[in-house]
């Protein structure tokens, strides 16, 4: 390839990662989850994340928590785009694992809570036998985890099959017109940074941590999920 061909598909890539970094809001979301939990981790996490953590990474768990996102188009990924989410049957305002956890293939597990507990139990076996061999890539449970558990939270994550988590639902925001899971992914964190932080997310996560309130966490041992 000539040199001034590599230099223009160099250039092409740098303004399409701009372009994408411009558009993908959804990513605020994901680094300010991720950087809180950061501050809550124990000397010991620290150890075994940045261990995980890939070169890109540069140590920060947060930097890393969109790559779910960014690989679920890819073909060999696409199986990963239902674990964002799961729905419910329209207006069954509950939950339930067997009923509701799957694709659309039917494949069972195959949402966020099927996805949180799979990555949960690659690391923690991983961790509780450290010489038995490691079947998965932990580094990539550990950005999946991260990942999922920040989606799970949104609450348009865990919405109704009939309009797709919001998605078929076009709303106004402001001026723009979009759809009731788009505002909640990225316009609502947009629209705080440009009013209340003046676009800088840092002074937004530091708000957001000085109102956390410090609990004792303990862990929670949810039963194995079987279905028939
Ligand atoms: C659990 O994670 C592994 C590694 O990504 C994957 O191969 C497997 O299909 C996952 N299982 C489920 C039920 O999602
Ligand atoms: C683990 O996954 C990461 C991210 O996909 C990849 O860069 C790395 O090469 C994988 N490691 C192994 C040992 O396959
Ligand atoms: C807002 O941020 C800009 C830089 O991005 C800075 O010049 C300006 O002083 C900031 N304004 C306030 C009120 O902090
Ligand atoms: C923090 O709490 C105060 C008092 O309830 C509230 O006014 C403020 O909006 C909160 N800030 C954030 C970032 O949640
Ligand atoms: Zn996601």
């Amino acid at each position: 390839m000539s040199s001034s061909l590599r230099q223009w598909f160099a250039r092409v890539l740098v303004l399409t990662q701009l372009i994408n970094g411009a558009l993908c809001w959804g990513k605020e979301g994901h680094y300010t989850v991720c950087k809180i939990a950061e501050s809550y981790f124990e000397e010991e996490t620290v150890a075994a994340v940045k261990k995980l953590l890939p070169k890109s990474a540069d140590g920060d768990l947060a930097s890393v928590c969109s790559w779910p996102d960014e690989i679920k188009h890819h073909w060999q990924w696409r199986w990963t785009s239902p674990l964002h989410y799961v729905d419910t049957p329209d207006y069954r305002c509950n939950y339930e694992y067997c009923r509701d956890c799957h694709d659309t293939h039917k494949n069972q597990d195959r949402c966020v809570t099927g996805a949180i507990f799979n990555y949960t139990m690659q690391l923690m076996s991983a961790s509780e036998n450290s010489d038995t061999t490691v079947h998965y890539n932990l580094t990539e449970a550990l950005m999946f985890l991260s990942h999922f558990i920040g989606d799970i939270h949104q609450p348009l994550h865990v919405g109704f099959l009939g309009d797709e988590g919001g998605n078929t639902i076009t709303v106004r925001w402001y001026r723009r017109k979009t759809n009731l899971h788009h505002v909640w992914d990225n316009m609502i964190i947009e629209s705080a940074l440009k009013t209340y932080y003046n676009k800088s997310l840092p002074l937004m996560i530091e708000a957001l941590q000085a109102n956390l309130t410090v609990q004792s966490y303990f862990l929670y041992e949810a039963p194995v999920p079987v279905c028939l």
